[in-house]
């Protein structure tokens, strides 16, 4: 495997994905936590970082047990960090290093720019650059503004970059990873969904045995894939718990339930709506809201859980950007809503817990489900908050309102679907305000509800821009809800982009 040191650059992740889709595994760590030596680590790929090698304490990590023995590759800070520890030059840049270059000079007999040919782009983006470079260090790239592009270390395979390989805008970016990866590092291109099945399986086999497991499905991509993977390992022994909390979209628990049984799962609907309803009465906090729905939730679970004879396991959907250990280099982030619950079930379940897809990023996720025959429905749905449409109505829930949204929601959803634009969408929805509006119907002035609509592009829900939608299918949307939506005589569209708006509006 490949190790990657996180010095807190945004682009971190990117570069596990990117050599995961050279289907070799890496792991990130925090750069202050560095693992020992393994002989299963092939190499080491220093990330970029907020922080510059100038500063008084900046992250300096011994990485003795690495340097000379495993090939690195240090990636902007990464580079800047080795050059600066070996005595050479790092400063301020002058002139903007940020966006697209051009390579001028390239060594094409360097292993790690094989096929990196002159002329093609770069993206650069920091603040510092190296000046000179210590002396038994060889430039082996260069850019019209940027002398020291990339760099090797004599008698070592050390090596310096002060580009992002990982971004898509560095157009050979994924040949000079492959370079590092597969030919320096002599890694195996074998992790594949077909392998990570095979194995997790066999795995999941081992450690389960006969025992009994619970999980619990929530329609979505991670719980569903989890499902199907723990029963590939041990069948009917999975015991899978659908809530049905009232919150859901139009049709949603019947239709994705069907899905499940069809899929051959174990599984148990319930109905427990009335008990969310009589929770929610009334509550109008978001957080309280939030809070409320996770109380209902664990109540009814634990309820279900306990019905289960002997019960060993909780099985969670929980993916790899739940657990990789973040990075705080600029102070803590802070937390701007409870949600995302991970940990999931409180201690008193006191079963085991088994997580099958912690090592996986979600397009991984959806690759493992895609191999694993699942639904498209399931596979390809936008996410949907846990808490479901409760944070959509804004203000107090009543099973009146969660009818007109989930009506109009339906009409907005199915409209993108039959237009072709639900997969150009990351997510979309739709918002009950708590606001009446004067309209005219015939002759009759009626005075009732607006809703929001809400579509969104984005890679993983941290930023997010409107979606362009086109007019003519946001009128006929509109039309469509006003004419058949009892209680709702106004549509109005979130061109809002996040930051600093966010996705939902509670
Ligand atoms: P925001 O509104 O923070 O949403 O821009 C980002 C993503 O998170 C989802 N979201 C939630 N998911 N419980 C969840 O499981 C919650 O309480 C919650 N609030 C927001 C939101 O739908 C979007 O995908």
């Amino acid at each position: 495997k490949i190790l990657i040191l996180d010095f807190g650059s945004q682009y971190t992740q990117l570069i596990a994905r990117r050599v995961r889709e050279l289907n070799v595994y890496c792991e990130i760590h925090p750069f202050n936590k560095v693992p020992a030596f393994t002989p299963d680590i092939k190499g080491v790929i220093l990330s970029g970082s907020p922080c510059s090698v100038r500063d008084e304490d900046h992250p300096n990590p011994d990485l003795n047990q690495y340097l000379g023995q495993t090939p690195v590759l240090g990636v902007c800070y990464g580079a800047q960090l080795l050059a600066f520890e070996n005595g050479g030059d790092v400063i301020a840049s002058t002139i903007r290093e940020y966006g697209r270059a051009r390579l001028s000079e390239v060594h094409a007999t360097n292993r790690l720019l094989k096929e990196i040919t002159i002329g093609s782009q770069v993206w650069m983006s920091h603040g510092d650059t190296i000046k000179q470079i210590p002396d038994n260090f060889e430039i082996i790239a260069s850019t019209d503004s940027v002398a020291v592009a990339a760099y090797k270390i004599a008698g070592q395979e050390t090596y310096g970059i002060q580009f992002h390989p990982e971004v898509t805008h560095t157009t050979e970016g994924k040949t000079l990873l492959r370079n590092f990866v597969v030919h320096i590092c002599g890694c195996q291109q074998d992790w594949t969904p077909d392998q990570f099945i095979e194995s997790t399986v066999q795995e999941l086999r081992d450690l389960i045995g006969n025992d009994k497991v619970v999980l619990g499905l929530s329609g979505g991509v991670d719980s569903s894939v989890a499902a199907m993977l723990i029963h590939q390992a041990i069948g009917k022994n999975l015991y899978c718990i659908f809530v049905d909390n009232g919150l859901l979209r139009h049709n949603e628990f019947q239709s994705v339930l069907d899905s499940y049984q069809h899929m051959g799962l174990n599984v148990k609907g319930v109905d427990a709506k009335a008990n969310f309803y009589n929770t929610l009465a009334g509550l109008t906090d978001p957080e309280q809201k939030r809070k409320a729905i996770g109380r209902v939730f664990i109540e009814v679970f634990d309820e279900e859980a306990h019905q289960i004879e002997d019960v060993k396991w909780l099985a969670q959907g929980t993916i790899y950007p739940d657990v990789i250990e973040s990075v705080s280099v600029k102070g803590p982030s802070v937390t701007i809503k409870s949600h995302h619950n991970v940990g999931g079930l409180p201690d008193f379940m006191k079963l085991k817990v088994v997580e099958p897809l912690k090592s996986l990023f979600k397009d991984e996720v959806r690759l493992v489900g895609k191999t694993l025959n699942i639904d498209d429905l399931i596979l390809s749905r936008h996410p949907f908050p846990g808490p479901g449409l409760a944070i959509r109505i804004i203000g107090d829930i009543t099973p009146q309102k969660v009818h007109i949204l989930q009506q109009v929601d339906h009409i907005f959803i199915s409209g993108l679907r039959t237009s072709g634009l639900y997969n150009e969408v990351w997510q979309a929805g739709a918002m009950l305000l708590p606001v009446q509006s004067v309209g005219v119907m015939g002759d009759e002035r009626t005075y009732e509800n607006v809703v929001a609509l809400r579509a969104v592009t984005s890679v993983d829900g941290m930023t997010a821009d409107w979606a362009h939608l086109p007019y003519e299918f946001l009128a006929d949307v509109s039309n469509e809800i006003i004419n058949k939506v009892k209680g709702v005589n106004r549509v109005v569209y979130d061109i809002s982009s996040k930051p600093p708006a966010t996705i939902e509006w509670e």
